[in-house]
C-alpha cells in the first residue's frame, strides 16, 4: 500500500478511507492521540488509536521518536486546531525508539545542546522548519537565474589557488603526514604530491567563474566552500556554501542591481512557499523575545521583517560617506565605538556595520568604492588610484552577508597590483589570460548562504542553518 504524506493530508479537500501514513511519532497522549510527523510539514498529524483494540505491548512502542504506519481512514477532527485527524485501524511499529534515551524529548531543548545532536535535532520542529526554508531557498536561486538565463558552473574544489589572497586555506595531501619528502632547504616537496603540486580547498569560484563568464556571459556558481579562518564567531564557518555570480559587460552598478534583485527575489519566493514555517519560526522567536531584556529585542517580527527587505530599497552609500557618517554618530553611551575609525582606510568593523545598518539607515545597505589596500587584489581601482569597485551587503542583524566588485580588467594594472602584494602571477597564469584575450568590464559577487538562511529564518547563529556545521575545533558528524 503506496503511504500519503501528512502534508497532502491535512491539505485534503474532503475525508478519505484507507490511507496509509508513515512518520516518527512526537508524542503519544492519554494512550489514544499520536501526534504523527513525517517532515513533509511543521504540522503533525493527530492519529486517533483505538486502545481498546491494540494490544499493550503496541501501545508501550508507541514513545517519542519512534517510526510507525498507520491505517485508517481520514476523518473530520473534534478537537481543536486541526481539521482532519486518522482514526486508526492497524498500526505498525516500524522503528522503535527508547523514551529513556531518546535525546530529543518532547520539550525545548536549548540549541547547544542540539548542536551536540545535529544528526537529530533535525527531528525537532525548529530544525525541520529550518531545514526546509534552506531547501526552497536554495532552489530560488537556481530559479532566479536561470530564468535570466545565467549558466550554473561547478567550480573546481580542490585548486591551486588563494582566490581571496588571504591565506586561509585547508591544505590538500595525498602525502603521508608522517613522512613527508623534503627539498634540500626542508620545505615540503609537492612535486611529489598527487597532483605534482600543492593544492587547497576553494575559499571561493571567483577566479573560475571569472573565466567562464568571459566566454558564456552571465555565470553563476553555487558550492560549498572552505576557509580555515580562526573565527568563533555567531557568522562565521568553515565549510559554508556561497553564490557566485560572475557577468560581462557588467559595472559596480550594475552589480549592485542584481545582487538586489536577486536577494529580494529569493527571500520574497521562500515567504511565500514557507508559510507555515516561517510562521513557526515567527512564533518561536517570539517566545525567546519575552525573555529578553528591552534593549536586545528585535524591533519587527521576522514577517514583517522580511516584508520590510522586499518593499524598501536598500540604501547605497560610499565608504567615504559611510565613514563620515560613523565619525559624527555616538553608538552609545561612551559615545565611541570600540574601533577607531577616525583614519580614513580603516576597515569597517561589525560594530560599525551594525550601527550603519540597524541605527543609522534601518535598512540593508550596500557600501561600495572601499580602500584600495583593504580589499582584495582583482578589485577594479577607480579613477581616483586609491579606492577600488567594491561593494559590501550589510544585513540587519546580520552584517556583510554579499562582497563583490567590478573586477580589474586592465592586464598592467592587474599585475602591477599583484607584484606589489606578492601574488605569484605564473601561479594565477590561466586567470591572467582572461586578461590578455578578449577582456572586457565585468562584475560580480558573492552571497554567503548561511548568512542568508539566517536572515530568513530570524536564527542568530550559524550553526544553526547548516545540517552539519563546521567550525574551529568541531566536525563531529
Ligand atoms: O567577502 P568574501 O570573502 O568574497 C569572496 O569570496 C568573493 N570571491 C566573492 C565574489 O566576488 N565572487 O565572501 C563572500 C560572502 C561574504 O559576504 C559572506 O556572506 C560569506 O561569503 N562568507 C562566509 N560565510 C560563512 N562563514 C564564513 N567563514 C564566511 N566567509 C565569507
Ligand atoms: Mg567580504
Amino acid at each position: 500500500m503506496k503511504h500519503t504524506k501528512v502534508k497532502d493530508l491535512l491539505n485534503s479537500t474532503k475525508t478519505l478511507q484507507e490511507i496509509n501514513a508513515k512518520g516518527w511519532v512526537r508524542t503519544f497522549r492519554n494512550n489514544q492521540f499520536i501526534a504523527l510527523n513525517d517532515g513533509s510539514t511543521i504540522n503533525n498529524i493527530q492519529c486517533v488509536v483505538d486502545f481498546e483494540n491494540t494490544p499493550e505491548e503496541t501501545l508501550k512502542r508507541i514513545t517519542t521518536g519512534a517510526a510507525v504506519s498507520v491505517i485508517g481512514d481520514l476523518v473530520e477532527s473534534q478537537g481543536k486546531g486541526q481539521k482532519y485527524e486518522i482514526q486508526v485501524k492497524k498500526l505498525e511499529i516500524l522503528g522503535d525508539s527508547d523514551a529513556e534515551k531518546f535525546p530529543m524529548q518532547p520539550k525545548k531543548h536549548s540549541l547547544e545542546f542540539l548542536r551536540e545532536n545535529a544528526h537529530l535535532r533535525v527531528r525537532t520542529n525548529a530544525f525541520g522548519a529550518i531545514m526546509r526554508v534552506r531547501s526552497v531557498l536554495a532552489f530560488a536561486v537556481h530559479q532566479y537565474f536561470q530564468e535570466k538565463g545565467f549558466v550554473y558552473v561547478n567550480t573546481p574544489v580542490i585548486t591551486g589557488a588563494d582566490a581571496e589572497g588571504a591565506g586561509e586555506m585547508f591544505q590538500v595531501t595525498s602525502l603521508p603526514l608522517d613522512n613527508l619528502p623534503k627539498n634540500d632547504d626542508g620545505s615540503i616537496n609537492y612535486k611529489e604530491d598527487f597532483f605534482g603540486k600543492h593544492t587547497n580547498l576553494t575559499v571561493s569560484g571567483q577566479l573560475e567563474g571569472e573565466t567562464f563568464a568571459m566566454a558564456l556571459g552571465q555565470i553563476y556558481t553555487f558550492g560549498p566552500t572552505f576557509r580555515a579562518e580562526n573565527s568563533n564567531t555567531s557568522r562565521h564557518l568553515a565549510e559554508f556554501w556561497m553564490i557566485e555570480p560572475e557577468v560581462a559587460f557588467n559595472d559596480l552598478h550594475d552589480n549592485m542591481d542584481l545582487a538586489e534583485d536577486f536577494i529580494q527575489y529569493v527571500i520574497k519566493y521562500t515567504v511565500d512557499k514557507c508559510e507555515d514555517d516561517l510562521k513557526f519560526l515567527e512564533g518561536r522567536l517570539l517566545e525567546e523575545e519575552k525573555v529578553k531584556p528591552q534593549a536586545e529585542r528585535s524591533e519587527m517580527p521576522l514577517l514583517e521583517k522580511l516584508n520590510f527587505v522586499l518593499e524598501n530599497n536598500f540604501k547605497r552609500v560610499s565608504y567615504t560617506e559611510a565613514i563620515d557618517i560613523l565619525r559624527n554618530s555616538k553608538p552609545n553611551k561612551n559615545k565611541k565605538f570600540q574601533y577607531s575609525i577616525d583614519e580614513w582606510g580603516a576597515d569597517l568593523q561589525s560594530e560599525h556595520e551594525r550601527y550603519l545598518v540597524e541605527k543609522h539607515f534601518k535598512s540593508p545597505v550596500i557600501v561600495y568604492d572601499y580602500p584600495a589596500n583593504i580589499k582584495s587584489f582583482y578589485m577594479r581601482l577607480n579613477e581616483d588610484d586609491k579606492t577600488v569597485a567594491a561593494m559590501d551587503i550589510l544585513f540587519p542583524g546580520i552584517g556583510e552577508i554579499v562582497g563583490g566588485s567590478q573586477r580589474e580588467e586592465r592586464y598592467d594594472v592587474l599585475i602591477e597590483k599583484m607584484r606589489v602584494i606578492g601574488i605569484d602571477e605564473e601561479e594565477l597564469w590561466w586567470y591572467l589570460d582572461t586578461r590578455r584575450f578578449g577582456s572586457a568590464v565585468h562584475s560580480g559577487f558573492g552571497l554567503g548562504f548561511e548568512r542568508l538562511v539566517l536572515f530568513v529564518t530570524g536564527m542568530t547563529n550559524i550553526r544553526d542553518v547548516i545540517p552539519f556545521p563546521r567550525t574551529p575545533g568541531s566536525a563531529e558528524f
